[in-house]
């Protein structure tokens, strides 16, 4: 049985077979063939934060599949006041088939998948996102520009980027990053990724520069400068994120052809320009959407790993 906490612990060759799947998936959903992929299978959707398109997309994906989403937030049970990961882990696993969790803490989540009889699926944590990738990347696909991907990320070193070196750095592909200074990434992540480039032969660069940064990319992406959790924090942040919104200006810097990815939700004038967002807006929300894809894929390839 196989988790899907964080892209560390995927290969290349698993990352690229769970893509598949999810394109072939997708194309059958859109010639409306909804296959019982997952017959009767409940998926437990344990929410501790705030959601649009992950609980959209879980519980309307696991639907399409044949089973059914069951919408937990922390506030309604026991996790909340206090019962032990352990126990809810191994209440909820005998009785539900996959549970997807979003939290505050990555090693929480790790703590309640090792205490889990089904797959755990990781919805967010303070660390990573990597379902988001794998929408992400589904995008890059859909727009031909997989072959000598160059990402630059902009903004915040958070969960987002850090999911953003573990694909680069498994996939092979070049990422720069830039950051404002005290906003770096984390150094244990990022050596982590140094090392699987080694291997995969991608290139990966941080930044203070957000100029330098986007120097012939062909995918620019963001992401919020105050993620969920760091509210208190944004006069601060605002301040110190000066220059790093992505705008017209910067992305003349980019290659031509760029494309502008953003997670979502987007905050206009902070991190990005209303006239960039709107100019990439279709590829913006077919990237949304694709996390309703990627994630049926994903599902079902963790149900196809079962013993
Ligand atoms: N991008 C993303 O995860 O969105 P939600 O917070 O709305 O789920
Ligand atoms: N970095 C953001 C991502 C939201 C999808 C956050 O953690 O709030």
């Amino acid at each position: 049985m196989r988790h899907f906490l964080t892209l560390k612990d995927y290969s290349k060759e698993e990352i690229l077979e769970i893509i598949q799947l999810s394109i072939k998936i997708k194309a059958e959903t859109k010639s409306k063939v909804f296959k019982n992929y997952m017959p009767k299978q409940t998926l437990g959707m344990i929410f501790e934060k705030s959601s649009t398109r992950t609980r959209v997309s879980f519980e309307t994906g696991i639907y399409q599949l044949g089973g059914v989403g069951l919408f937990l937030s922390s506030n309604d049970i026991q996790l909340g006041r206090g019962e032990p990961i352990s126990d809810t882990s191994r209440v909820i696993s005998r009785m539900v088939d996959m549970i997807m969790i979003r939290n505050d803490s990555q090693k929480e989540l790790e703590e309640f998948a090792s205490y889990s009889k089904v797959p755990i699926i990781n919805g967010l944590t303070d660390k990573y996102h990597p379902v988001q990738l794998m929408a992400d990347y589904l995008t890059i696909i859909e727009n031909n520009l997989e072959k000598d991907l160059k990402v630059a990320y902009i903004g915040d070193g958070n969960n987002m980027t850090h999911s953003w070196l573990m694909l680069a750095s498994k996939l092979g592909f070049d990422l720069s990053i830039a950051t404002p200074k005290g906003y770096e990434v984390d150094k244990d992540i990022l050596a982590q990724a140094l090392e699987f480039a080694k291997i995969s032969g991608a290139t990966i660069r941080t930044t203070n520069d957000p100029k330098d940064a986007v120097k012939n990319a062909t995918v620019v992406t963001t992401d919020t400068w105050i993620s969920m959790g760091r509210e208190d924090e944004k006069e601060k942040r605002v301040k110190d994120f000066d220059g790093f919104i992505v705008d017209d200006i910067l992305m003349n810097n980019a290659n031509k052809k760029a494309i502008f990815l953003h997670c979502l939700p987007a905050y206009r004038e902070y991190e990005v320009s209303t006239e960039v967002f709107e100019r990439h807006s279709e590829v913006i929300f077919s990237e949304a959407e694709n996390r309703l894809h990627a994630q049926k894929g994903i599902m079902v390839w963790l149900d196809q790993q079962r013993d």
